[in-house]
């Protein structure tokens, strides 16, 4: 047991800092304001190795581990949510999944720019009426004799689908067989048939841009066919195994952020001619802010531990992104209440912490599926 971190991991923390506290932090409270997407920030970010921090260098990436990714989310959505939802999609839903299951070709092609920060990568597998439910999808590809797909359909909530150059698309090629009748596939936006709606506007993460895409006779060759035919499904919940470590860090930093904000507070804030973290009631909150934020990150870093280890980690991952996810809203709410007016004023960025906080819960599996998952995992029964 080793609670320490190497060299390298605190390097491409303290580089993820810099970052963070220098160019991202004082433009939070724009990005938020306007939703302005941060193509500048992410440039850097990418430049730095953060756009694809478990991609191997040969493929434009940092080459680091599982808990280096966790450390540099933490620092990212520490500073603001938003930068910290695009980062997540760029590494883990993006480029850990053509990693894992593209050929050769695939990755020299598509990897690279999505890992420097060049080009933004998309994961589209929500649709209209199929979110939890993922394998409800309608979303056809449809197999041509010269072996190439023409794919019709929408998919919905796509996280940088406003700006994506790629995309990794779930669609279902033989609906009778459910799940395994689901295949993924490579998309380029520039692309004749590749349409994309309005920029949604949300109560959270507002910079980072989301839209419904949608698919006219959008042909697909047979190379950008990612793993094999029917195995899809399959692919979509491993990635999202790995991408749910992503989505508890950026829990944990957003959950910093508001309690070490509070702690400022409590110290500084009088009432009744004492700090108001003097105050019983104050200090049983601390506490249990402190005792959620230490749990969501130890059961984080050991998802990414023994992701990094090789083994099987989907329970893992869930009872993470649970753990962190539920953590940062109560953390953000508390951080409100005791900074009660001037939490509620946009004069601070306690309230922005709690709109952010939300989508945690909802995002890459909402809580009631990370608890199915977790129940399924553990029961064997379903
Ligand atoms: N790894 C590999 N395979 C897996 C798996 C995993 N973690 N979980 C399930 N599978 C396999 C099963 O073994 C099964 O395979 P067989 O057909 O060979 O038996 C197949 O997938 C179907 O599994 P289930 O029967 O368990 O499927 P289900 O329909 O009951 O659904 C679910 C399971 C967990 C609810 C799943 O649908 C799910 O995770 N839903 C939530 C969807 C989600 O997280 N969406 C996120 C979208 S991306 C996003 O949100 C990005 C962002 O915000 C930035
Ligand atoms: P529904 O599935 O309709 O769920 C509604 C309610 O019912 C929820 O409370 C849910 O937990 C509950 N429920 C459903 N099934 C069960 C069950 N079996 N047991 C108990 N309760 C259940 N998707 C992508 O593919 N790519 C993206 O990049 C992406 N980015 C997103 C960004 C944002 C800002 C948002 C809001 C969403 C994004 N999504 C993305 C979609 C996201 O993954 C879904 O919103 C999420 O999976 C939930 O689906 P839903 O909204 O359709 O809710």
């Amino acid at each position: 047991m080793e609670f320490g971190f190497s060299e390298e991991q605190l390097m491409i923390q303290d580089v993820a800092r810099r970052i963070a506290q220098e160019k991202i932090a004082p433009s939070a409270e724009h990005h938020d304001r306007t939703g302005e997407f941060p193509l500048e920030n992410i440039r850097t970010l990418g430049e730095n190795g953060l756009m694809g921090i478990e991609v191997p260098a040969e493929y434009g990436g940092a080459g680091m581990d599982p808990v280096s990714y966790v450390l540099a989310m933490v620092e990212v959505a520490a500073a603001d949510a938003a930068h910290s939802t695009i980062m997540s999609v760029n590494n883990s839903l993006f480029c850990n999944g053509i990693l894992t299951h593209g050929t050769e070709e695939q990755k020299q092609k598509y990897v690279r720019a999505i890992a420097e920060g060049k080009e933004i990568g998309a994961f589209a597998l929500t649709e209209p009426q199929s979110g939890s439910d993922a394998t409800a999808m309608r979303c056809r590809a449809v197999k041509q004799a010269d072996g190439s797909y023409v794919v019709n359909g929408k998919k919905s909530w796509i996280t940088s689908g406003p700006v994506a150059k790629y995309i990794v698309l779930f669609a279902m090629t033989d609906p009778d067989k459910g799940a395994r009748g689901i295949t993924a596939f490579i998309v380029d936006t520039a692309r004749a048939g590749f349409g994309r709606g309005k920029t949604e506007p949300k109560l959270g993460i507002r910079a980072s841009a989301t839209c419904e895409i949608e698919f006219a006779d959008y042909v697909v060759q047979p190379d950008e066919v990612l793993g094999e035919e029917g195995h899809g499904f399959k692919i979509a919940m491993g990635v999202l195994d790995a991408g749910r470590i992503g989505i508890a860090s950026q829990a944990i930093g957003i959950a910093r952020a508001a309690y070490e904000a509070t702690l400022e507070y409590v110290r500084e804030r009088k009432a009744f001619g004492q700090p108001i973290g003097a105050f019983q009631m104050t200090q049983a909150k601390i506490a249990d802010m402190k005792c959620k934020l230490d749990a969501a990150t130890l059961l984080t870093l050991r998802a990414a531990w023994k992701k990094g280890r090789g083994e099987r980690f989907s329970t893992e991952a869930a009872v993470a992104k649970l753990t962190a996810s539920e953590a940062a809203m109560w953390i953000a709410h508390q951080a409100v209440q005791i900074h009660a007016g001037m939490g509620y004023s946009k004069e601070m960025p306690i309230e922005r912490y709690f709109r952010d906080a939300k989508i945690t819960e909802i995002y890459e599996g909402t809580s009631e599926i990370q608890r199915l998952v977790i129940a399924r995992n553990e029961t064997g029964l379903r």
